[in-house]
C-alpha cells in the first residue's frame, strides 16, 4: 500500500490532475500497484477555503504520505491576498517543512516536437539535460527578507541568499549520483565573480567532484550558463545550481523542449536513515495557466510525467515509469497535440482527449 496525497491546486492544476486519477485508478484496478489516495488543498484555493495556502490538516497529511503528487497553484484572484498567504505560499512552505532540497527538473525534447522549440531542430533534437536545483535555501528563504520604510519617503527591501556548506555538498552529490546514470557529465552554476554564496558554492562543489572521479566536472557562470543554453544546450548533460538560478536555468531548459506543459519535475528530501525513504513532491514545472483554466484545453502531458516520476524515485516501479513515458512519446508520435503544442496541419485535442489517449497507449 502506498499513500498519495494529490494536491490540485488552482487553474489548470485540477484538470490535469483528474487525467493522472484516472491512470492510479486503472494501475490499482489492473493489481499493478496498491495506491491510496487522499486529497487536500493548497494555494488559491485553500486561502479560500481556510484563510491559509496550506492548512495544518493538509501539511500533516502532506507530511504522512509517500508521495505528493501537486498541480500547480495561483491566479490573478488571488494577487491581492496578503504576501504570507499567497498561493506560493503553499508550496515554498511543503518544500521547506518537508525538506524537499533536491529538485530534478529534466528537460527532454520529444522527437516529434522538435518543431515546436523556438530554437533550430538541429539543437534541440534529441536533447537531454537535467537540471538539479538546490530547493530549500538560498535567497528564497534567507533572512532577513523584508521592506523597511526609512522615513524619508524611501523604502529598503532585503533578501538574503544564504547557503551553509552541507546544503551545497548534498545538493551537489544528487548530481554527481544522478549524471553517473546518464551522461557523466556535470555543470556547477553559479556567480562566484560577484557572490560569496557563489565562492563558497563552487569551493564545495570541487571538494565534493574529488569523489566522483568518473564524473566529468565543470564550473560555469550562472549567465554564461543562461547564454549556453540557448547558444548550444546538447553541451549540458546535468546542471547543478541554487535555488533562484536553477528557478530561472529550468525555465530556459524547459522552454527549449517546445513547451513548458511538456515538463515534469521531483522535489526530494533526505533519504530516510533507518527506511532509505525519501519525502517527495511531484510537480508539473508549468504553472496554474489562468487564461486557460476551466477550458478543458490545458496539456496534462507534464503532470502525467511527473507522476512518471513519482513511479521511478518514489516507488521503484522503473517498468511502469518507462511504460507511462513510452506511452507519452507515442501519443506525441501519432501525432495528437494540445493547444499548447499544436502544429500545422494536426488536429489538437482537449485534456480529456489527450487522457484517453495515454492511458489507452499505457494499458495497450
Ligand atoms: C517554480 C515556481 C515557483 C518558484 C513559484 C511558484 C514560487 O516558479 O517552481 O519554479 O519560484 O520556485
Ligand atoms: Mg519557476
Amino acid at each position: 500500500m502506498h499513500k498519495l496525497f494529490l494536491l490540485p491546486g488552482d487553474g489548470i492544476g485540477t484538470e490535469i490532475m483528474a487525467q493522472v486519477e484516472r491512470l492510479i485508478e486503472w494501475i490499482n484496478a489492473e493489481g499493478h500497484a496498491e495506491f491510496e489516495i487522499d486529497r487536500g488543498l493548497v494555494g488559491g484555493c485553500a486561502y479560500d477555503a481556510h484563510g491559509q495556502a496550506i492548512s495544518d490538516a493538509d501539511m500533516a497529511k502532506a507530511m504522512a504520505a509517500d508521495a505528493i503528487i501537486f498541480g500547480a497553484v495561483g491566479g490573478p484572484k488571488w494577487d491581492a491576498v496578503p504576501y504570507e498567504v499567497r498561493p506560493e505560499a503553499g508550496l515554498l512552505r511543503l518544500r521547506k517543512d518537508l525538506g524537499l532540497f533536491a529538485n530534478l527538473r529534466p528537460a527532454i525534447c520529444y522527437p516529434s516536437l522538435a518543431d515546436a522549440s523556438s530554437l533550430k531542430r538541429e539543437l534541440v533534437e534529441g536533447l537531454d539535460i537535467l537540471i538539479v536545483r538546490e530547493l530549500t535555501g538560498g535567497v528564497y528563504f534567507g533572512e532577513p527578507k523584508e521592506i523597511t520604510d526609512l522615513g524619508n519617503g524611501q523604502k529598503r527591501a532585503v533578501d538574503t541568499q544564504v547557503y551553509e556548506s552541507y546544503e551545497i555538498d548534498r545538493i551537489c552529490r544528487v548530481a554527481f549520483d544522478l549524471a553517473r546514470t546518464r551522461g557523466k557529465k556535470v555543470h556547477s552554476a553559479d556567480k562566484k565573480n560577484v557572490m560569496k554564496s557563489g565562492v563558497l558554492w563552487d569551493e564545495v562543489a570541487h571538494i565534493a567532484a574529488k569523489d566522483y572521479p568518473d564524473i566529468e566536472f565543470h564550473h560555469i557562470l550562472a549567465d554564461n550558463a543562461a547564454m549556453q543554453l540557448v547558444r548550444n544546450p546538447k553541451q549540458f548533460d546535468v546542471m547543478v545550481t541554487d535555488n533562484l538560478f536553477g528557478d530561472i536555468l529550468s525555465d530556459a531548459a524547459a522552454m527549449l523542449t517546445g513547451s513548458l506543459g511538456m515538463l515534469p519535475s521531483a522535489s526530494l528530501g533526505a533519504p530516510d536513515p533507518v527506511t532509505g525513504k525519501r519525502k517527495a513532491l511531484y510537480e508539473p514545472v508549468h504553472g496554474s495557466a489562468p487564461d486557460i483554466a476551466g477550458k478543458g484545453i490545458a496539456n496534462p502531458i507534464a503532470m502525467f510525467a511527473s507522476f512518471a516520476m513519482a513511479l521511478r524515485y518514489s516507488f521503484g516501479m522503473v517498468d511502469l515509469a518507462t511504460r507511462l513515458e513510452t506511452a507519452i512519446s507515442a501519443v506525441l508520435d501519432q501525432g495528437l497535440r494540445t493547444a499548447d503544442i499544436a502544429q500545422e496541419g494536426k488536429e489538437t485535442v482537449g485534456t480529456e482527449a489527450m487522457g484517453t489517449a495515454i492511458l489507452k497507449q499505457f494499458a495497450a
